[in-house]
């Protein structure tokens, strides 16, 4: 199939025309069961009708990706929902019956985080088929923080779902080129909204359990989360991370897939070293062995390795770092690198994220 591509000014003003005619073909294509790759403010994601299970199971052609593991429903409420969201969700029947704590955690979350990059998972509503889920009776859904994929649901009048818009076992896409690079000629359409603003997926939080836990950290810190709803678990992800060693899809019946230790994995063998020193030492010792070095630096750390090539930075902050990150290991992956060196990261705030992104690559 030949995939389209629109461009869309960011700016809501800018050529509000071409915009309007580029989402309502994408919700067109949505409609008619059809696959559109569209920006979220975390990573881009690629998205089918979430009440259509044929629509749905496309995506798992398009991606590669194995049928045990579930995708995340996209949403957008309006103001009055987004006050009521948990009658809201089970009105939709996105979500189905919530008991009184999981309702009461529903509105104190949302009110507060959406849309942004948070991801509830929650009792599996009647209009959701069971492949959007993987079988399981719970659904994960959220509301992004974004202007072409808000607008994209509401012209489409469903609930999008939507796994990142990369191959199976790549890291996800930030920018539209990203999108293309992986999936070109496999999907019908492409809405390119320019580079993703905070660059690593939402934080997927399990509110089937009690108390709730983080299934896979993201761009909405544990803190902020804590600061709402009190202490929140860590999830399966301590035990599943342990030295395990499967790709994608080896293991039945996931609790949350994306936390398989491979999953964000680049080509190149990634290793993350605890600082400056231990980067430089390990690069000439890789060189020594007649292998191409890729290094990933901190802006803190561009002198020390100034004219060490190939090498792409990474910025000044946490935020700088979470948004460039799957775009530097990209880039280093097709100057054809060997090796990828980094600095850990410091595992605060959005930290979490990317020291968890970090780990998992190299494992
Ligand atoms: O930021 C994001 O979350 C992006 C954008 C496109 O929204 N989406 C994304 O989707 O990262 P994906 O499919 O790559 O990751 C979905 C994560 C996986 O870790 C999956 O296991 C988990 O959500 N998940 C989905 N449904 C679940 C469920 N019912 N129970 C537990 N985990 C679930
Ligand atoms: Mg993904």
């Amino acid at each position: 199939m030949e995939t389209q591509y629109f461009t869309l000014n960011p700016d809501p003003d800018s050529d509000a025309e071409a915009t309007s005619l580029a989402i309502a073909a994408a919700a067109r294509a949505i409609q008619m069961g059809g696959l559109v790759a569209f920006p979220t403010e975390t990573v881009y994601g690629l998205g089918a009708n979430a009440t259509d299970a044929e629509a749905v199971a496309k995506i798992y052609v398009a991606k590669q990706r194995a049928l045990n593991d579930p995708l995340i429903v996209h949403c957008a409420l309006d103001a009055a929902a987004l006050r009521a969201p948990a009658d809201a969700l089970a009105r939709q029947e996105i979500a189905g019956v919530l008991s009184a704590q999981q309702r009461e955690r529903v509105v104190a979350l949302v009110q507060r985080f959406w849309p942004g990059p948070l991801t509830l998972v929650l009792p599996r509503g009647a209009r959701i088929p069971p492949n959007v889920t993987a079988g399981l009776d719970s659904v994960a859904v959220r509301m992004p923080d974004h202007a072409v994929a808000l607008a994209l649901i509401r012209a489409s009048d469903v609930p999008i779902a939507a796994p990142s818009a990369n191959r199976f076992g790549h890291v996800s896409p930030t920018t539209a080129q990203h999108v293309r690079d992986d999936l070109d000629g496999r999907i019908d359409m492409v809405l390119d909204g320019g580079a993703t603003a905070i660059g690593v997926e939402s934080t997927v939080l399990d509110l089937t359990q009690d108390p709730p836990a983080i299934l896979r950290p993201g761009g909405l810190a544990r803190a902020e989360i804590e600061r709402v709803i009190g202490s929140v678990g860590a999830g399966e992800q301590g035990s599943r991370g342990e030295g395990e060693k499967g790709r994608e899809g080896e293991e039945a019946a996931q609790v949350s897939p994306g936390l398989l230790s491979k999953h964000y994995a680049p080509r190149a063998r990634l290793r993350v070293v605890r600082d400056t020193a231990e980067l430089l030492r390990q690069r000439s010792h890789a060189a020594a062995q007649g292998l191409r070095v890729g290094l990933l630096v901190m802006a803190s750390q561009r002198e020390a390795c100034a004219g060490l090539m190939p090498q792409y930075v990474l910025g000044q902050d946490l935020a700088s770092v979470a948004r460039n990150l799957y775009a530097g290991l990209r880039a280093l992956d097709s100057a054809g690198v060997d090796v990828i060196l980094v600095s850990e990261v410091e595992r605060a705030g959005i930290g979490e994220a990317i020291a968890d992104r970090l780990r998992r690559g190299a494992a």
